[in-house]
């Protein structure tokens, strides 16, 4: 257990959370009341394009390793969409990504949308849709926005066993290849033009499904964002930022031309970093550094300079925007090579380190990144990301952000898994139910990394009671008897 940095729920008091953030130099901004809902700045709907959003809360998308092999949900997928219907958030970017064909599934268990899915995709929908009108009213969906999110998996697609990388990447990587077994092979041109289709054939059905929107997802480290980020992969996919947002402007092209009546969104990694490893002490540290002439990332901060590592952003951004893509879900890293980045967190999940800083550092990185791309667009829309590591804070600082304009939607992920209703509740007034607050125990992220269904394991009793807690709670016991040794 990591015991460097304090528990946010001891910093109970306005008082103590900024002074905190004070000692250890981390701009944060909060309100340190809420508003009462009928004038709280998180119940404003907004309206952009003819698109009526009901209120500021997005649920970001959260998969959860349980599809069925032939990549429809299970059981437990419509559990966790039906939660998300309930929440209370009116914007759902994606619900979870899925897979715009089989060679790019993360998992065995990731879903996947073809001719032959496409009714369970569509279903799941319409089981969001009905959980939110049962339990916010018969007409409630009428400013509920819903999407889905498309992928592929690129270096971290394993389509067929759980532990089998079946890595297809976008260039050769002289970190990341060496955490593979064996060569890695890469996509060529002609296999990035064939999976541009697939992912219009994906939108067209998602369009089919009753889908407002598709989000073209570039970010984590899976294929869209890595080729953003090869620079040294030579053809018409590499080299040139003309070249490496290629893909992603002919899909979106494509999608435009096929799919008219279909929003199209993309969830980006805005900024990235060298990749981490763990050290011999189970730390976080730095594989490499740009002075030593690293450059294989897209929006590389160097030296704490964010403003600088936007810059490549801001390029794609004004791209987007002369397309007319303008609603943009932040986020940052992958989760696979700098997991403090893209979702802070107190305790590491298994294939994780200690956190090399404060999380709430790395909260605050996301809320600027966010506030300083807002504040260049302002005609896009923002979603901002990494808000669960905040806890008790998590509406205080949302609450702010939106009402200074910071961002317009807050996005949850890994809270949504334990407190659905988080939205709800902030909405109506009501003071959070601590006992259901995520405190970033990293199993949602342990369990799939283990090959098990992702959850909540410590705080949804639905997941406590599931098989496989048990070969958590073992696994978690054997790792930790080996690090003592
Ligand atoms: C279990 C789990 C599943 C996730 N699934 C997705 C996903 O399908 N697509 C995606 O873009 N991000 C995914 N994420 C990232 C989250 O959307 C989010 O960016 C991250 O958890 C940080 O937000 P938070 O601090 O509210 O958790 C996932 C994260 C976790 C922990």
């Amino acid at each position: 257990m990591s015991t460097e940095f304090p528990r946010v729920a001891t910093l109970r008091t306005p008082e103590a959370f900024r002074a905190h953030l004070d000692k250890v130099g981390i701009r944060l901004g909060f309100d340190a009341e809420l508003a009462d809902p009928s004038s709280s700045p998180l119940a404003r709907p907004l309206e952009v394009g003819g698109v009526r959003v009901g209120n500021r809360f997005c649920v970001l998308p959260m998969e959860g390793w349980d599809g069925t092999t032939e990549g429809e949900p299970s059981e437990l997928t419509y559990r966790r969409w039906c939660n998300f219907g309930r929440s209370g958030a009116k914007l759902i970017w994606g619900g979870e990504a899925v897979s715009v064909r089989p060679d790019g599934r993360a998992n065995p268990n990731q879903l996947l949308i073809n001719g032959r899915t496409v009714k369970s995709i569509a279903a799941l929908r319409e089981a969001l849709v009905g959980e939110h009108r049962r339990r916010f009213g018969a007409n409630a969906d009428g400013d509920l926005y819903v999407g889905l999110q498309l992928t592929h998996s690129g270096r971290y697609s394993r389509p067929h066993l759980k532990d089998k990388p079946e890595p297809l990447a976008a260039f050769a990587h002289p970190l990341l290849d060496r955490r593979f077994v064996g060569s890695v092979p890469q996509m060529s041109d002609d296999d990035l033009d064939q999976l541009v289709e697939d992912f219009v054939r994906a939108a067209r059905l998602a369009h089919s499904a009753g889908y407002a929107f598709v989000d073209v997802k570039h970010c984590h480290g899976y294929l869209g964002h890595e080729l953003l980020a090869a620079r040294h992969r030579p053809g018409r996919y590499g080299g040139s930022l003309e070249n490496r947002t290629r893909f992603m402007r002919e899909i979106i092209d494509g999608i435009r031309a096929e799919v008219p009546g279909l929003g199209v969104v993309v969830r980006l990694s805005v900024f990235d970093t060298v990749p981490y490893r763990k050290n011999e002490r189970g730390m976080g540290v730095p594989e490499a550094s740009a002075a030593a002439g690293y450059d294989d990332a897209f929006g590389l901060v160097t030296n704490g300079d964010l403003d600088s590592g936007l810059d490549e952003t801001r390029a794609v951004l004004r791209m987007l925007e002369s397309k007319n893509v303008r609603w943009i879900c932040v986020t940052a890293g992958s989760p696979y090579y700098n997991p403090h980045v893209q979702r802070p967190a107190m305790f590491p999940p298994a294939d994780g380190y200690s956190p090399p800083e404060d999380p709430l550092r790395g909260v605050a990185r996301q809320i600027e990144a966010t506030a300083k791309l807002k504040a260049d667009f302002p005609n896009l829309v923002f979603v901002g990301s990494a808000y669960s590591y905040l806890q008790e804070w998590l509406p205080h600082v949302a609450q702010y952000n939106v009402r200074r304009g910071m961002t317009d939607f807050v996005g949850l992920g890994r809270v949504t898994l334990s407190y659905p209703e988080l939205p709800a509740d902030v909405l109506a007034g009501v003071p959070l139910q601590r006992k259901l607050v995520c405190r970033t125990f990293s199993d949602c992220t342990t369990g799939p990394r283990l090959g098990l269904v992702s959850g909540c394991y410590p705080l949804d009793h639905h997941y406590a009671e599931h098989p496989d807690a048990e070969t958590l709670r073992e696994a978690k016991a054997v790792s930790r008897t080996a690090a003592t040794k």
